[in-house]
């Protein structure tokens, strides 16, 4: 490898030369950093594809593969492509698939959401037929489902019925259980969902189902190419009466606390970069499985800058997906899982580290 060093400017010959008496560091950190396998040998942290759960939006149909703008390839699958992408993952030694649906039709209700036809849990049964060695995860929420897009019925006045909207979900991952799902993930952020849950599961005898509770989801406007994903923006209003303000950092652990009294196996918080110091304080305090949820815009801000060639996607994408399993969490959810499980596998084999 040749390198090219920037000329020396004239001037620099006659400049003073530094004062050379200083006193040597005795510490040199980078003496670690000489190669590229004294790096690999110190690297505290590493990506394992086993960790990575890759969202997959399902639609009904056959056949179709539907690019969405804002999330370059990622697409909306029918459940029979759904069933193709995911022994695609468990090839690759992806951990999850985390099952998103669109129904073809929603109401009030969001009664699509828990139909033992609807889109996710058909895709569940196709998925479970391949016997392939991945986790399957169900989001388990309603505003993809409901004409009005928020994440529970509504009262009078506008506002999610939180007490109403418990049933449903309860109804929701019953139905998800009862077509495959390993793993329910509440994400309404309505009060005591992960007990409902809980309770209709082991009434219902799915004892071995798990909970990953969105323990901690903030009202992020990084949600935004997901609600165009899933077509599942607020008619009106938004979701800050129900997830919480980005702001609050000891409500969040309470939120976790109180997921954890309830019955949460996993507990998920959620966005990620913006939540890294939430990752390390729940690693801290709760001795649960901890996952992050890199969400979509940022991976669109990351995908986006990347199309531009402003920055080197590919290595960013490490970048951020590192710190937050160095931040503490052992799960991460993340759209670009397949990306990095094929990175991950080259560098193992190509020597690219
Ligand atoms: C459903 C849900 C959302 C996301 C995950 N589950 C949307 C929202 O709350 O508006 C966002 C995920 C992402 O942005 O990648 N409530």
């Amino acid at each position: 490898m040749s390198i090219h060093l920037p000329q020396q400017s004239p001037s620099a010959t006659t400049r003073v030369q530094p004062d050379r008496k200083v006193a040597l560091p005795r510490d040199r950190p980078r003496r670690l950093r000489r190669t590229a396998a004294l790096r690999a040998l110190v690297r505290e942290t590493r990506i394992d594809p086993a960790m990575l759960v890759a969202p997959l939006f399902v639609r009904s149909g056959r056949g179709l593969r539907e690019p969405i703008a804002a999330m370059p390839g990622v697409d909306r699958l029918s459940p029979d492509e759904a069933a193709l992408e995911v022994e695609a993952l468990a090839g690759l030694g992806v951990g999850a698939v985390l099952l998103f649906g669109l129904p073809a039709d929603k109401d009030l209700d969001g009664s699509g959401a828990w139909e033992a036809d609807g889109v996710v849990q058909q895709a569940l049964v196709r998925i479970r037929d391949l016997d392939v060695p991945i986790v399957l995860a169900a989001d388990t929420c309603l505003c993809a489902y409901t004409s009005h897009g928020h994440c529970g019925p509504l009262l009078q006045d506008g506002t999610v019925d939180n007490d109403a909207a418990l049933e449903r979900l309860a109804t929701t991952a019953v139905s998800q259980a009862r077509a495959g799902a390993d793993i329910v993930a509440p994400s309404a952020m309505m009060d005591g969902q992960v007990a409902a849950i809980r309770g209709a599961l082991d009434e219902a005898g799915h004892t071995g189902t798990a909970i990953m509770a969105y323990a901690a989801k903030a009202a992020s406007a990084f949600y935004g190419p997901f609600r165009e994903a899933a077509d599942s923006s607020p008619v009106f209003g938004d979701r800050r009466g129900y997830q919480m303000d980005p702001a609050n950092g000891r409500e969040a652990l309470r939120e976790m606390e109180l997921d954890v009294a309830e019955g949460a196996d996993i507990l998920l918080v959620k966005p990620g970069l913006p939540s890294l110091d939430l990752v390390a304080a729940a690693k801290e305090r709760f001795d649960l499985p901890i996952a992050v949820y890199q969400v979509s815009g940022e991976f669109a801000m990351i995908r986006a800058a990347a199309d531009r060639g402003w920055i080197d996607g590919r290595r960013a994408m490490t970048e951020a997906v590192t710190s937050m399993v160095r931040a503490g969490a052992g799960i991460v959810v993340t759209y670009a899982a397949a990306e990095l499980a094929r990175w991950i596998a080259e560098e193992r084999t190509g020597g690219t580290r």
